[in-house]
């Protein structure tokens, strides 16, 4: 998804916006560009790939400035090219915008300034309408005129613009679409998120709905739409920059899965007391609250969407609430059947994804009362949520999720488990036991991931492989989802999940001799039926790799390779059985030579419908 970076101050801006703009690659992008006050006018930039392309393509120039914009383009209106990258400026190139969003009336604009004001325009993106509204407006006051600009404009957007007659000066205006200030000594940013900052301020402002901010390098000035002044209070960053770093490893990826019997611990031991209680921070359901509500609506997409199936089974199994679990994208517009007794939870690692932020608001809109389990805090899922419930896993950097979806099944948990002993739909003898088991995770972890070479060993023998198919019965119906999306996603290999007892119902048409097949068979209860189903896969000549709870060999006898995760209840292996499959998923690729960190068509966050 699009980056925006901007900086006014005292040093070099150009190396600090394109340092910025690589702290933002992991949000996936397809060009790049930046534009800086130079010599009373503006100094413009842009090339196609990767902000290698455009460092080469300032090689020798002189691009000494003190302040401006930056930017890295996924693009959503106009392929990939240097004249659809941002940044885009009007005519006499004397203004400029980056802009991560969409404006949804930008054909109307585009004709209306093209036919009354005679626009010629150079790119086919909605941007460029943004950069002639500017100009169409501005006496020289950038202010007034982005306002009045912004006032024409529909759709999602955060904005960054300047103007050569102001060189002092960056404007920037958010809906809907991410934005950070950050406050430094003598200078001051924009961004489009946090880690793009974070090697220059600790202190930033979230910026909101419909303001706009006035940056100079000694002053931040933040307006609402009637162009009230803001006070707001400055957020301090708690996390560390090497944190945003690879620490070592090879991909952001392979840090993320080894952060997390660390994060789980993190996610666990905030929430739990020492006489063994849970503590929702940040959630304000009381008893009565809980009684009142009659079914659960868990929306999310991609893989938190695999962690809310997961937390259907759990919430209806302690809490005894009926729960639907829905793609965010679909959820909106199928008029779902939600009111003020119906518990919402959105789930989100980066709390900007415009599907799931839109289904937030129309179950608000329709009474609901909105639970949100995100990492990124103060995003915007957080801060349109009656209650949230952060995962605390720490940046996620790499495109496929793998820390972020172990924490969001960790706060499934607690939250069944709190609802259901609140409620006294669960014992507290039943309660004790599955955080017993919850707090032995993350040593148990330490040791599954100890295997990593065995699993390393597992994807030397199939990477070559161009067709998987994931099988699982209970909660391994969600984990055989998530381990089919994570292989899928950063090899290319064409991958599908199926519930194992829907193969004779269709799919199973397309096993053939050496057809490989992943059978999870991780549940106790169902163990016996997903042997068969291997049975059933074997004899139409599939290769079978089984993944089972150690002291469950039966399936020996049918899959080709086994994989043992530690014991642990039914409901809690998704929490161990997801991460050999990440690794798995993650071996392929590297074998596959593929871009793991920033798969191709992918980006982070993913902030368009
Ligand atoms: O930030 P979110 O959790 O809302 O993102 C949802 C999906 O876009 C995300 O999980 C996506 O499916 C990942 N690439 C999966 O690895």
């Amino acid at each position: 998804m699009c980056g925006i970076v901007g900086f006014i101050g005292t040093s070099n801006a150009k190396n600090i916006i394109i340092d910025g703009l690589k702290k933002l690659e992991y949000r996936g992008y397809d060009s790049s560009g930046i534009a800086l006050f130079q010599n009373g006018g503006l100094k413009i930039k842009k090339t196609i790939g990767r902000i290698a392309n455009l460092e080469n393509a300032m090689l020798g120039g002189d691009y000494e400035s003190p302040g401006g914009i930056g930017h890295t383009r996924w693009a959503t209106h106009g392929a990939p090219s240097d004249v659809n990258a941002h940044p885009h400026s009007n005519m006499a190139g004397t203004i400029a915008v980056v802009h991560n969003g969409i404006i949804e009336n930008y054909v109307e604009l585009r004709e209306w300034l093209t036919k009354e004001h005679g626009v010629i325009f150079l790119s086919e993106t909605d941007t460029e309408v943004i950069a002639h509204l500017i100009s169409l407006y501005y006496e020289n006051d950038l202010v007034d005129a982005v306002y009045k600009a912004v006032a024409k404009m529909r759709g999602a957007y955060a904005i960054g613009a300047i103007a050569a007659n102001e060189p002092d000066k960056i404007v920037a205006v958010r809906k809907d679409s991410p934005l950070v200030v950050g406050l430094g000594e003598d200078c001051n940013f924009i961004a489009s998120d946090i880690p793009a900052l974070l090697k220059y301020v600790r202190k930033v402002y979230l910026i909101e709905n419909n303001e706009t901010v006035i940056l100079t390098k000694n002053d931040v000035k933040i307006f609402d739409k009637d162009r009230n002044e803001i006070k707001r209070d400055v957020f301090h960053v708690t996390w560390d920059a090497v944190e945003a770093e690879k620490d070592g490893y090879d991909h952001f990826m392979l840090k993320e899965i080894h952060e997390q019997p660390k994060c789980i611990e993190e996610t666990l031991s905030r929430r739990l007391t020492a006489d063994g209680k849970i503590v929702l921070d940040g959630i304000s359901m009381t008893k009565e609250d809980i009684e009142s509500f009659n079914k659960v609506c868990i929306v999310a997409c991609g893989t938190a969407y695999h962690a809310g199936l997961v937390g259907k089974t759990v919430i209806e199994k302690f809490a005894k609430i009926p729960v639907e679990v829905d793609v965010a994208s679909e959820f909106r517009y199928r008029d779902p059947f939600v009111d003020d007794k119906t518990l919402f939870i959105a789930i989100s690692q980066s709390g900007e994804t415009l599907d799931t932020l839109a289904a937030l608001r129309e179950a608000k809109r329709r009474g609901a009362r909105v639970l949100s389990v995100v990492n990124v805090v103060g995003s915007s899922v957080s801060r349109e949520s009656d209650d949230v419930f952060y995962t605390w896993a720490g940046p996620e950097i790499a495109v496929a999720s793998t820390k972020a979806y172990t924490t969001q099944l960790v706060c499934m948990y607690l939250i069944a488990l709190y609802m259901g002993l609140t409620k006294g739909s669960l014992d507290r003898e039943e309660f004790d036991r599955v955080i017993t088991e919850l707090k032995a995770i993350p040593e148990k972890l330490k040791t599954l991931l100890t295997k990593e070479p065995v699993i390393a060993d597992l994807a030397k023998t199939f990477y070559k492989t161009e067709q998987v198919f994931f099988i699982g019965r209970g909660v391994d119906v969600g984990v055989s989802y998530e381990g089919s999306l994570k292989l899928k996603e950063i090899s290319y290999i064409n991958s599908f999940a199926v519930a194992a007892g829907e193969l004779k119902h269709g799919t199973i048409a397309l096993i053939e001799q050496g057809t490989l097949v992943i059978a999870l068979a991780t549940q106790d209860a169902l163990y016996e039926k997903m042997v068969s189903n291997v049975q059933e896969v074997k004899a139409r000549g599939a290769v079978v790799i089984g993944f089972a709870k150690e002291g469950n060999q039966a399936i020996e006898n049918q899959a080709d390779k086994v994989f043992y995760i530690p014991e642990c209840r039914d409901e809690i292996s998704p929490l161990l059985s997801v991460v050999p499959l990440q690794m798995l998923a993650y071996y392929i690729a590297k074998l596959r030579g593929c871009d793991i960190d920033k798969p191709k068509n992918l980006a982070k966050s993913v902030t368009v419908e």
